[in-house]
């Protein structure tokens, strides 16, 4: 088998970026030894962190260690400092881009604009910024093929527990006619914490802290986050065309704690859910917070775990359980997409 070498760009070195570095450089042997895949991180670049390019490679663990610490990258020896994402991506000499930077469902940007130019450039783009992939899929995916490069976009939704794309491996050839899930981590956290008696601001906090919740948190509790990933699910799966502004959604931020607790008295649990259905060939996708009876499934999925049920053709229904956000198991969406370009 031949050996694929990455010359990894990232742009974005915020918690999700942080927590691939972390796996790659935990896993730097096993990738090679299991998945013939070697990586030289080529550049960083962040608008909070700053931004180096060196083509002979950049000390990942130090870089790590410096953003971690809230300091500056451009105090590591680097060729050159101080470029622009779309700078670092044209004129660095690097394969494949991590595209990790925050996620915006009004235009994309600037996801859109880095993915478009990494991929027009040749190189492979894997993200977790479910903007672009939410707002431009088709376009993106053609660009991608167009110019004989992957888009991997994995972490988007389930961060590293699979969903969309068990249906190119595990379960190819199966259909699917409608999804239903709790695909946003902070939100789910938020109730489950609610149900034990703190209230919501704190909880929210504590979503922060811990790395769950987005850059503007309002996006997790206005819905805005579950609409963006239910939209990439019926794009994907069920060959929609949909953009995050069509799916109709509520989200969380008026419920109080005393209707937690008044729908568990009655048996019931709130859980916000994002639901997509294939009817007559028009695809009828939304969000909203949903007192489930604890005899569902998805009542049971507590703190930042996720869940989709997915009914199929060949299967029925099914359903997949997992975490939905933080840095490692974002950060592992990345790792599964770079493997899974180094394998094809
Ligand atoms: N803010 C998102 C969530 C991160 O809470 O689910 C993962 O997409």
């Amino acid at each position: 088998m031949m050996i694929m070498l990455f010359e990894l760009v990232f742009i974005g070195f915020g918690t999700v970026a942080r927590g691939l570095a972390e796996l790659l450089l935990e896993k730097k042997e096993e990738l090679k030894s299991k998945y013939d895949m070697k990586y030289q991180v080529v550049a960083i670049s962040d608008i909070r962190v700053g931004s180096i390019l060196d083509g002979r490679g950049i000390d990942l663990r130090k870089a790590l260690k410096l953003a971690d610490a809230g300091e500056n990258l451009e105090s590591l020896p680097a060729q050159r400092k101080g470029l622009s994402a779309i700078e670092t991506i044209k004129e660095s000499h690097s394969n494949a881009i991590v595209e990790a930077t925050w996620t915006n469902i009004i235009d994309g940007e600037p996801g859109y604009s880095h993915i478009k130019t990494a991929l027009s450039l040749g190189k492979h783009v894997v993200t977790s910024n479910k903007g672009p992939i939410s707002l431009h899929y088709r376009e993106l995916m053609r660009l991608a093929n167009n110019n004989y490069v992957r888009l991997k976009f994995k972490g988007t939704v389930l961060s590293g527990t699979p969903a969309f794309n068990l249906f190119d491996g595990a379960l190819a050839g199966c259909s699917v006619s409608s999804i239903r899930g709790i695909v946003n981590g902070t939100t789910n956290y938020i109730l489950t914490e609610m149900e034990k008696g703190l209230d919501y601001k704190k909880a929210l906090k504590e979503a922060q802290r811990l790395g769950y919740a987005e850059a503007d948190p309002t996006m997790d509790v206005e819905g805005g986050d579950a609409a963006a990933k239910i939209a990439i699910l019926s794009n994907v799966l069920l060959g929609a065309n949909i953009k995050p502004d069509m799916v109709k959604r509520k989200g969380i931020s008026s419920i109080t704690k005393e209707e937690v607790l008044g729908a568990r008295k009655r048996g019931d649990r709130i859980k916000l859910i994002a639901g997509a259905e294939k009817k007559d060939n028009t695809i009828k996708a939304q969000v909203s917070p949903v007192p489930l009876p604890v005899s569902d499934p998805l009542a049971n999925i507590m703190g930042v775990m996720n869940a989709i049920t997915f009914e199929t053709d060949c299967l029925g229904n099914f359903t997949v359980v997992g975490p939905g956000a933080g840095r490692r198991a974002t950060g592992y969406a990345l790792l599964t997409d770079l493997i899974s370009i180094a394998k094809s």
